[in-house]
């Protein structure tokens, strides 16, 4: 159902005595050259870009402690530094389990008292969230727990699910609530203490999957309720510009369903970030006539698995970076402002995208393809409507805030393409081209000028090229 209006005499083949009407061309089938046009209209405006991330949660962050010194930088300066990885977005684990958590003894009554304190250096996420402050000054950071403490739970333990105490079907004798919220707002006084500044704070992960083993709470929208009635308004009074997330569901679908819920008893309002994982279901409508016109960040997703996959476009499998930025397309056009990996570095595993091996690091290809988009498209850029005339070429449009214009195409095709792409309503007189691809890494490639609206551009086969524009 794609761009249907634009097809019909699209594509065109570039050769010129060539018959295509079986689709080769008359020089041969190893000869196929193609074009298609491209159309920007900045008329059509769509969501405001937050950004990119990836999280250093359960001992995530510490796993570069084998590097180098000047590894360690280098790896936190390729995620998060704007010619790099371009990154924006942090998730913390706001830690749970014994040894990790800011409140290591429960009181026996939600009258406390509570004595918190950071547990250390916050296995390594404090001075992961400084050096990439340090890279990436406008950080994101989003700060969330898989779990409330086990003591304010149905099960009395943090790992394993169970519900929060005081929520609908939670049938405790004590209603500890209020207690979570002010756990959770702690967190981020323990962080504002240390001069870093928390943008999202969230109280659920996966609320919808109980793994048994580690971690976790279980909540369905009617209970998200019952909790974010009471922390919601604790938040604002704390930290009036402090988000609030919810709520983290394993899959799109899942998300819909708690949101679904949550709005029946009116708690639409009751946060400022739709969060959802890309794990069980992804995303194939904007979530926007569940919301009240919040963004919508995609906050975690990777591959559980122990395969490393460092590649491009080698094997086709969907955790090489040509994939991952076909995902991201589809997750921008359909209105997500944001799109986080799961871990940022590892010791193995597609979990990461950075694989931390003794005194060595390599970087997957993923990340170019993150870089592709959030290097060029900074937050608060606007996505403006971007039409492609085939199918196999995928387009996204952004609008920074100082009117200079990316757009991130992705060529499927194994041919390259020659795209004539047109601007409505923009400013920009130049641009120059980044290419990824098998050989390349978000390289500048040929810049060119936009004349009349418009600009030519060749596009690799199997390639994401970032054409970026601006005025002067
Ligand atoms: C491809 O086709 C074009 C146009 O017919 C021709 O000029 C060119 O030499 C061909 N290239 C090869 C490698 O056959
Ligand atoms: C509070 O926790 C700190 C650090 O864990 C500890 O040193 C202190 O004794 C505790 N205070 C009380 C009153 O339990
Ligand atoms: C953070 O603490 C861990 C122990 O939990 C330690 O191994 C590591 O060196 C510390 N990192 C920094 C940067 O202080
Ligand atoms: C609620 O808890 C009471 C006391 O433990 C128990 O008798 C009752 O069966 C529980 N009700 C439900 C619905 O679980
Ligand atoms: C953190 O937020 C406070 C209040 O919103 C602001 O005054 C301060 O400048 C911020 N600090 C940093 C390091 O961004
Ligand atoms: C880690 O490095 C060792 C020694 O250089 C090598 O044998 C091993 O294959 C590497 N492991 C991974 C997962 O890259
Ligand atoms: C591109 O990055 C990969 C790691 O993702 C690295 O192995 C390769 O050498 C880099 N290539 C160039 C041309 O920088
Ligand atoms: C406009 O903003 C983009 C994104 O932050 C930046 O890369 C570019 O250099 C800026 N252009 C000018 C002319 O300042
Ligand atoms: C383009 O330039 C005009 C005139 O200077 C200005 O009014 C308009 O805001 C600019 N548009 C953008 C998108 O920068």
């Amino acid at each position: 159902m794609r761009h249907t209006g634009l097809l019909a005499g699209a594509v065109t083949a570039v050769s010129a005595q060539a018959s295509y009407g079986n689709g080769y061309g008359g020089a041969g089938p190893n000869n196929l050259t193609f074009e298609t046009s491209i159309k920007v209209n900045a008329a059509q405006q769509y969501q405001k870009m937050i950004g990119g991330g990836c999280s250093g949660a359960f001992g995530a962050a510490c796993t570069t402690n084998t590097l180098s010194a000047a590894d360690q930088e280098a790896v936190v300066q390729t995620l998060f530094g704007e010619n790099y990885g371009g990154l924006s977005i942090l998730r913390n684990l706001i830690g749970s389990s014994k040894g990790a958590t800011i409140l290591p003894s429960c009181p026996d009554t939600p009258a406390g008292p509570f004595n918190y304190s950071l547990p250390g250096n916050d296995t390594c996420q404090l001075p992961l969230a400084r050096t990439a402050l340090k890279y990436n000054p406008d950080l994101f950071l989003y700060a969330d727990a898989w779990s409330a403490p086990g003591c304010f739970k149905t099960t009395g333990m943090e790992a394993g699910g169970g519900v929060i105490c005081g929520v609908r079907r939670s049938n405790c004798t004590q209603d500890w609530r209020e207690a979570y919220a002010n756990y959770l707002i702690e967190y981020v006084k323990l962080y504002q203490q240390r001069g870093i500044n928390v943008s999202l704070l969230g109280a659920y992960n996966e609320p919808d999957f109980n793994p048994f083993t580690y971690s976790a709470m279980l909540s369905d929208g009617y209970q998200a309720y019952d909790f974010l009635s009471i922390f919601y308004p604790m938040v604002k009074k704390a930290f009036p510009s402090l988000a609030v997330s919810c709520c983290d569901s394993t899959g799109a679908r899942q998300q819909r369903d708690l949101l679904y819920e949550l709005g029946r008893l009116g708690g639409t309002n009751l946060f400022d970030v739709n969060t959802y994982h890309n794990y069980q279901s992804d995303i194939k409508e904007p979530f926007d006539d569940l919301l009240k016109g919040q963004p919508t960040i995609e906050t975690e997703w990777s591959d559980g698995g122990t395969n490393w996959t460092p590649t491009w476009d080698k094997s086709g499998n969907n955790f090489e970076g040509f994939q991952w930025a076909i995902y991201m397309h589809n997750a921008f056009r359909n209105n997500v402002a944001g799109w986080s990996h799961w871990w940022c570095t590892w010791t193995g595993g597609d979990a990461a995208l950075i694989n931390v091996n003794g005194t060595s690091y390599q970087v997957a290809a993923r990340l170019w393809a993150f870089s592709g988009y959030f290097r060029f498209a900074r937050p608060g850029a606007v996505r403006l409507d971007a039409e492609s005339g085939v199918e196999e070429v995928y387009v996204t449009a952004w609008q920074n805030t100082n009117g200079s214009v990316a757009i991130p195409v992705v060529n499927a095709a194994h041919y390259a393409y020659t795209l004539d792409i047109s601007l409505a309503g923009t400013n920009v007189s130049h641009g120059v081209a980044y290419l990824t691809d098998n050989d390349h890494n978000v390289t500048m490639s040929e810049g060119f000028a936009v004349s009349g609206g418009r600009f030519q551009a060749v596009i690799e086969p199997r390639a994401m090229k970032t054409y970026f524009l601006d005025s002067q």
